[in-house]
């Protein structure tokens, strides 16, 4: 077991975090490891991917983060939903979004909530992957203190450079904070790319320049389709909606890479 448990961030939304945790995900899963999901955005949108109906379930990741603050007892089947495409997802719903206006009021402790829980979760896994929502705020904290390291969608377009250093920033801050000394950055992913836009290539030499120094910059990067829009909507991942497509050979060569650069830090 790798027992490794993975933050997808970037606090920019519709970068493709949801579609790369899905994916790799999945991917992940095809590959032979046991894979769980968590779905840390109020909008639900991993849970509505994988075939769910965000407002008809009972137990969310809200309820788990509350019976942490309380300390009651969660076994590790609680919320567990196992997905006919072979990962496991802790779903997620709007009630999410009175979550941190709770965490605010705890006293101590209110960035390892969701890290107490994982803790137990991670021993069952290969990988645990975290959908953190678009923001910076104490939910998405829990992300990084929960996680081993953080894995960044990044749409190569002008504007995501300077959310990149903000994002960059509050990583370091968790390190340095001593609130998750050991989270390292796994690598920026491009996604969304339009391949033959000159665009694509001078924003990915951009940020290749500025950071490809000090970040892991994926050489596989995940090109825009229709099919990869549409997905969604139909509950099933890329690979099955679209088995065949750019999108979803794109996400297989870098679930594949992703596995090399595990290999490579000596982590498997
Ligand atoms: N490779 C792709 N090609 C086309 N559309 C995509 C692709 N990846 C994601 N999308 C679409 O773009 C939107 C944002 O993607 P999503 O993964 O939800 O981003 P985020 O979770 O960062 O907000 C969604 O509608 C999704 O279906
Ligand atoms: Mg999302």
């Amino acid at each position: 077991m790798m027992n490794r448990i993975i933050a997808i961030a970037n606090q920019k939304g519709g970068v493709g975090k949801t579609t790369t945790t899905i994916s790799l995900g999945v991917g992940l899963a095809k590959s032979g490891k046991k894979v769980c999901l968590i779905d840390l955005d109020p909008q639900g949108n991993t849970t509505q991917g994988l075939g769910y109906d965000p407002d008809s379930i009972d137990i969310t990741i809200t309820t788990i983060m509350d019976r942490m603050i309380h300390k009651e007892p969660i076994n590790s089947d609680f919320g567990v939903l196992h997905n006919r495409e072979g990962v496991d997802l802790i779903p997620s719903n709007i009630d999410l979004s009175e979550m941190e206006m709770r965490l605010i009021s705890i006293y101590i402790g209110r960035e390892k909530i969701l890290g107490r829980y994982l803790e137990m979760m991670k021993l069952r896994y290969d990988y645990i992957l975290i959908d953190c929502k678009p923001s910076l705020d104490i939910i998405t904290i829990n992300a990084l203190v929960a996680a081993d390291s953080v894995l960044i969608p990044v749409q190569a377009q002008y504007y995501s450079a300077r959310g990149l250093e903000q994002l960059l920033n509050t990583i370091t801050r968790v390190v340095v904070d001593g609130y998750n000394p050991k989270l390292k950055v796994d690598g920026i992913l491009f996604t969304l790319a339009n391949d033959r836009t000159c665009n694509f290539r001078q924003v990915s030499q951009i940020i290749r320049d500025a950071y490809g120094q000090n970040i892991h910059i994926y050489e596989n990067h995940i090109p825009r389709s229709v099919k990869a829009e549409e997905a969604p909507i139909s509950g099933i991942s890329i690979y099955e909606y679209d088995r065949t497509g750019a999108v979803a050979e794109a996400y297989d060569r870098f679930t594949d890479e992703f596995l090399q650069e595990e290999k490579k830090y000596g982590k498997e």
